[in-house]
């Protein structure tokens, strides 16, 4: 049979980390400003912040948020940033080349945190900045104490410390494109000092190290550095106008995390504590390449997102955290207007599967075709290979209390439906939701004017032990069973 899933709803492998569905800003073109944060709009709040922007990722309940970036960061110093808005310094950014109002900063981001219930993620200067700096930003956000940073987060307004738990300690440190970047030996040696002394002021914090696909840089990292890490992030990049160059990549990136995750495993000899992965920023990029990244993203990429998304459902265990490079704007998942936003169709994906997954993954068997592809992705075109890429793609997950379980499918076939014999052990015969995310066409669009041309359509199907279910070409399908 080319084609069958099944699902055991009673034998739950594991939990599902609820940080895979996250996003990043970073102050790059109109991700912040003219993006979540647009003073002077009509349709912004007291405080700036967008509110069709805000009410949007309200809706994906982004569980944690990365800021300030990013290449940014790495020639970034957060004290610009706070106090009176009128007397922070304009700053010229060498990542972006653009000025920086710093009328953003930590006080506004954490706010933002709040608002929309995502747990902040910060990241340090290791390019310009220094080890005092990073300390002291950290007293900054946690000090609870009578200190100097604390008093002054005190004094700007916020008696209680904002309990920053997740911090990257730089960013892209190995790549000639960052502000200060290192050899794996010195970033090795600097960010040990950084993880290893910011623990010492708030031994609660979760540090992540720079990893990369080069291993020696992360066996580097992990062998002289990993004893203060809980996580090495990876960063992933991809994308062509061939729509299953760009689709097939989602199990390309599932063979690189796995491969780190063994690099881990084998660096773990000389440490005790376990490392983790975050994927901390991911996305289709590879038409746009200057200082605004606003690439216009169709169906094909919303597609890519809901395989990445049950990917990592898949392997939340191993990669925990995951940020979706970006959120507004520059590669955006939201895009704004003057008058108004479009959601794209990764925003699309976000808000499919986030709205409609459980906290446990339970066994799924996938029976499906399979196709190998030589390609090329991401902006520079790097060649790539996969073999046996699914055409059909699913995880099924079930909620907390054990009442809802969801079917995750996709179907990567751009061309054909599939129709596909479906079991799940236990299940009797009703009424579900079906939840389907698709298009016209594989190059279709959101605009401002037709902002629903790809878009989930809700339907009902009658499930059963054994049944059977036709998933539509190019699409995401959730089915939603009450049990
Ligand atoms: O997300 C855009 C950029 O991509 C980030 O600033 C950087 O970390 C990566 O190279």
């Amino acid at each position: 049979m080319a084609y069958e899933i099944s699902v055991n709803p009673s034998k739950t492998v594991k939990p599902v980390s609820k940080y895979i569905y996250g996003h990043f800003t970073e102050h790059l073109g109109r991700c912040i400003y003219g993006g979540i944060y647009e003073e002077g709009s009509p349709l912004s709040d007291h405080r700036g912040f967008r509110k069709d922007v805000l009410e949007a990722i309200k809706k994906i309940k982004v569980p944690i948020l990365r800021w300030p970036g990013g290449n940014f960061v790495s020639n970034y110093h957060w004290e610009d940033g706070i106090g009176p808005k009128d007397q922070r310094p304009v700053r010229f950014d060498l990542a972006w080349q653009q000025e920086e109002t710093n009328r953003f900063g930590t006080d506004e981001f954490i706010e933002y945190c709040r608002e929309i219930k995502a747990e902040p993620y910060i990241c340090v200067n290791l390019g310009t900045g220094t080890l005092d700096e990073a300390l002291h930003w950290l007293e900054y956000c946690n000090g609870k104490g009578n200190t100097y940073y604390a008093q002054l987060r005190r004094k700007y307004g916020h008696p209680e410390p904002y309990n920053v738990k997740f911090w990257g300690i730089g960013n892209e440190m190995y790549g000639e494109w960052q502000v200060g970047h290192m050899t794996a030996d010195e970033y090795a040696r600097v960010a040990k000092e950084y993880a290893k002394w910011m623990k010492v002021f708030d031994p609660s914090i979760k540090t992540i190290a720079v990893g990369c696909d080069d291993h020696e840089w992360n066996l580097k990292v992990l062998n002289q550095a990993g004893d203060v890490f809980d996580y090495i992030s990876y960063h992933f990049y991809t994308g062509s106008e061939n729509y299953y160059e760009t689709v097939s990549t989602v199990y390309l990136l599932e063979q690189r995390l796995i491969g780190l995750k063994r690099l881990i495993e084998t660096s773990r000899t000389k440490r005790r504590n376990e490392i983790k992965i975050a994927l901390d920023e991911w996305n289709v990029w590879y038409r746009v390449m200057d200082n605004k990244l606003e690439e216009p993203y169709d169906l094909t990429d919303g597609i890519f997102a809901c395989g990445v998304l049950i990917m990592l459902q898949r392997i939340s265990d191993i990669v925990p955290i995951a940020n979706l490079a970006q959120l507004v704007n520059a590669l955006g998942a939201i895009h704004t207007e003057k008058n108004g936003i479009i959601l794209t169709p990764v925003y699309k994906a976000f808000e499919l599967i986030v709205n409609h997954s459980g906290e446990k993954l339970v066994e799924t068997i996938v029976e499906t075709e399979t196709y190998d592809i030589e390609g090329k992705m991401f902006y520079f075109k790097t060649p790539f290979k996969v073999y046996d890429a699914k055409l059909l793609d699913a995880t099924a997950t079930i909620s907390e209390d054990g009442k809802k379980l969801y079917l995750a499918v996709v179907n990567y076939n751009k061309d054909s439906e599939i129709r596909c014999p479906i079991k799940i052990k236990g299940c009797g015969k009703k009424q579900a939701k079906v939840y389907v995310l698709n298009g016209p066409d594989i190059k279709a669009r959101n605009t401002l004017e037709k902002p629903n041309v790809v878009d989930i359509v809700e339907k009902t199907t009658i499930v059963d032990e054994e049944f059977e279910f036709t998933f539509e070409p190019h699409s995401c399908t959730v089915i939603e069973v009450e049990r």
